[in-house]
């Protein structure tokens, strides 16, 4: 057992809670959810993507997006899945990039119209061309299991996470897509991904499809892992994974975080009401379940 003291998070509501609404998000109702989020507490943002607008029409006004939120005191990442995304994130000033891959060839080349060597060699053309200021996060998508082909090779992640790093990515994020993956699956594979890359430039990304989600975390801490992503509200999902749930909700996170004494700097009240707005004004379903425990003990009369 060697949990880490503190953990870091990173909020992924305005990205992959997004990206696959049908609906149009306003532009400025997407800046205010970040700006909300931040002053909960929150400090390391996926914000959006630099993708096609055509494959992921919610993200078009990524650019907008950033131009319009407050800075000060938080990082913003943008997902890129190609030099011209990289132009996209450098233009708009963003902290840090995310670059793609998967240890599944069909998810691949359905998310980003490449196989995964093909996705690798995309990733290296960014690294080659990226500036020392932007931090650059390596997913690895379907860390277990792929929507088309079930169950991945844990060796297969482990070693293209191994790549990332050797390649320069400052950190690589395990991505549990479809949100299938049980505690056991997840352990198998961070036993392997551990073995070639130092657990302090790991991060993980899980989907709660299956209810899964926070066990999974909980392992994951319990393998050391300090960095993680998640989503106010349990908003998420993924165009290119057919049934994928909502990433872990950043409150049922921080609840487990407190529970265990684990730091995390957010304030859970505040993620809850911002998130439950949020959700209420754009008609979406609010998936936290800590959040809606504690908005409605908040709402009832000692
Ligand atoms: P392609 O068709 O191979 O690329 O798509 P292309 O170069 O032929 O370009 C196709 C069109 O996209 C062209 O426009 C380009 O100009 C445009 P058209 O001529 O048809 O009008 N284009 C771009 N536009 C804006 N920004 C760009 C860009 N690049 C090309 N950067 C491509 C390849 C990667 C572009 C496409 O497949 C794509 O954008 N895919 C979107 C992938 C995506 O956003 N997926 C969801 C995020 S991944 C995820 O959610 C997983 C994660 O959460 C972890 C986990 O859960 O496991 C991170
Ligand atoms: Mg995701």
């Amino acid at each position: 057992m060697s949990r880490p003291p503190r953990v870091v998070i990173t909020e992924s509501s305005p990205r992959d809670g997004l990206q696959s609404l049908g609906a149009f998000v306003a532009t400025e109702a997407k800046i205010a959810l970040i700006d909300d989020l931040a002053v909960a507490g929150l400090v390391s943002f996926d914000a959006v993507s630099f993708v096609s607008p055509t494959a992921v029409p919610q993200m078009a006004d990524a650019a907008e997006v950033v131009a319009g939120v407050a800075r000060s005191g938080i990082c913003l990442q943008a997902l890129v899945p190609n030099r011209r995304g990289l132009e996209g994130a450098i233009e708009a000033k963003l902290d840090g990039i995310g670059v793609l891959t998967a240890a599944s060839d069909t998810f691949s080349q359905r998310n980003v119209n490449a196989t995964v060597d093909e996705s690798m060699a995309r990733i290296h053309e960014i690294l080659a061309s990226v500036p020392e200021h932007l931090t650059v996060r390596g997913y690895v998508s379907t860390m277990t299991h792929c929507p088309y082909e079930g169950v991945t090779d844990p060796d297969r992640v482990a070693g293209l996470s191994e790549t990332l790093l050797e390649w320069g990515c400052d950190e690589v994020f395990l991505g549990e897509t479809i949100g299938m993956g049980t505690t056991a699956d997840v352990a198998r594979v961070l036993d392997r991904v551990l073995d070639r890359v130092p657990v302090e430039r790991l991060g993980v990304h899980f989907h709660d499809t299956y209810g899964q989600a926070i066990a999974n975390l909980a392992v994951a801490l319990d393998a050391g892992v300090s960095r993680l992503d998640s989503s106010a509200g349990g908003l998420g999902g993924c165009p290119y994974a057919p049934g994928a749930g909502g990433n872990v909700a950043t409150e049922d996170v921080v609840w487990l975080l407190d529970g265990l004494g684990i730091e995390h700097g957010v304030d859970l009240a505040a993620v809850a009401r911002v998130a439950r707005a949020f959700c209420d004004t754009q008609r979406l379903e609010y998936r936290s379940k800590a959040g809606q425990a504690l908005l409605a003990r908040q709402a009832t009369p000692e």
